[in-house]
């Protein structure tokens, strides 16, 4: 089986993957949270700074773009290409009411056939200009039952890779993902496919197989920032220990304050991964709580260092287990 890292936007920057490939090697793709350019194709420069340091950390890094403008999507992914970046995602997935109303990310799912204008574009450049193109979508806008015309639509293009997150954009992150259909769409393919969604622990894993034996592929999330050694643990290797988890989040922290970014910025930072990697303690509602209440750099420190030092990690648990 084959593990992906999944686009998380404010969760993984550069250096969050850089340290988790360093940390738990074995993911064979990360892929960077979406880059949304202007009708131009023109970007915000900390996406450039960020793709410039995932170019330079020498494992496989697919930048995402979220874009329903053919020619934004064709000069930002020129741009990326100039770069180094040899393959790119689009973003049909993304749920986000904003983002939804103007047609983007889930939104593009709405209106076919302007959405088959805009891969007709994309894909007619890639051709010319030699880069590869994959897709993260969602099966449906209100219903999975949509996917089989989606579907249709993909089959027509020369994706590299379907990135299918098993649910419709009304289930946001919360509906029960459609195996059923995944397994159905998998049999209609003619590319590599990946699974996404829920995967968080073993028995996810083999209840996706019962229903898609033929996986071969899985994107992973939340559970992987829950849990960084997912993929090993689902590959049959060791499971997550205190210790490796305490020295990949120093490594984090001590890396962004090196990287410049402000005591306050990285606090805030660090604690948005304690919304999922808390899960890997039992009972730790008193801990959790001075962590995320922890405004200063040494308050910050002193209340992680508390939390690792409580005996309530517990390697079995993974991020469903605490927040369901
Ligand atoms: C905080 C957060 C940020 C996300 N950012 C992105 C993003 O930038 N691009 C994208 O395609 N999906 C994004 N996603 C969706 C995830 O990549 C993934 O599809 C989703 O979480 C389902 O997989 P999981 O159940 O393994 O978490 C985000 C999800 C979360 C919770």
């Amino acid at each position: 089986m084959e593990f992906l890292f999944a686009p998380m936007e404010g969760i993984t920057f550069a250096l969050y993957r850089q340290i988790h490939h360093r940390m738990f090697p074995g993911i064979a793709e990360y892929y960077t949270p979406f880059i949304a350019p202007d009708s131009e194709g023109s970007f915000k420069p900390k996406y450039l700074k960020e793709l410039t340091a995932d170019r330079d950390n020498g494992f496989p890094v697919i930048p995402q773009i979220l874009a329903n403008n053919a020619d934004a999507f064709n000069i930002t992914a020129g741009k990326l290409q100039a770069l180094g970046f040899t393959e790119f995602n689009l973003n049909a997935g993304c749920p986000s009411g904003t983002v939804f109303a103007k047609h983007k990310g889930a939104g593009m799912l709405t209106d076919l056939p302007s959405f088959d204008a805009f891969l007709d574009r994309i894909f007619s450049v890639s051709e010319q200009k030699g880069y590869r193109i994959s897709i993260k979508t969602r099966m449906g806008v209100h219903s999975t039952q949509e996917f089989p015309a989606i579907l249709e639509l993909y089959n027509r293009y020369p994706l590299s890779r379907l990135i299918i997150h098993a649910r419709d954009r009304d289930g946001q992150y919360r509906s029960e993902p459609d195996l059923p259909g995944f397994s159905e769409a998998l049999t209609k393919c003619t590319y590599p496919v990946a699974y996404n969604g829920n995967l968080f622990s073993e028995s996810d894993l083999d209840r996706l197989l019962s229903f898609a034996p033929e996986t071969e592929c899985i994107m992973l999330g939340r559970g992987i920032i829950a849990n960084p050694a997912l993929g090993r643990t689902l590959s049959g290797g060791e499971p997550l220990q205190c210790r490796e988890l305490e020295q990949f989040h120093d490594a984090l922290l001590e890396g962004y304050l090196q990287g410049g970014l402000s005591p306050a910025f990285t606090v805030e930072r660090m604690k948005q991964l304690w919304y999922y990697m808390h899960c890997m303690f039992s009972d730790d509602k008193k801990e959790i709580k001075s962590l995320l209440k922890s405004k200063t750099l040494p308050d910050y420190r002193t209340a992680a260092k508390t939390l690792f030092l409580s005996g309530k990690f517990c390697a079995d648990n993974c991020f469903r287990d605490i927040t369901h």
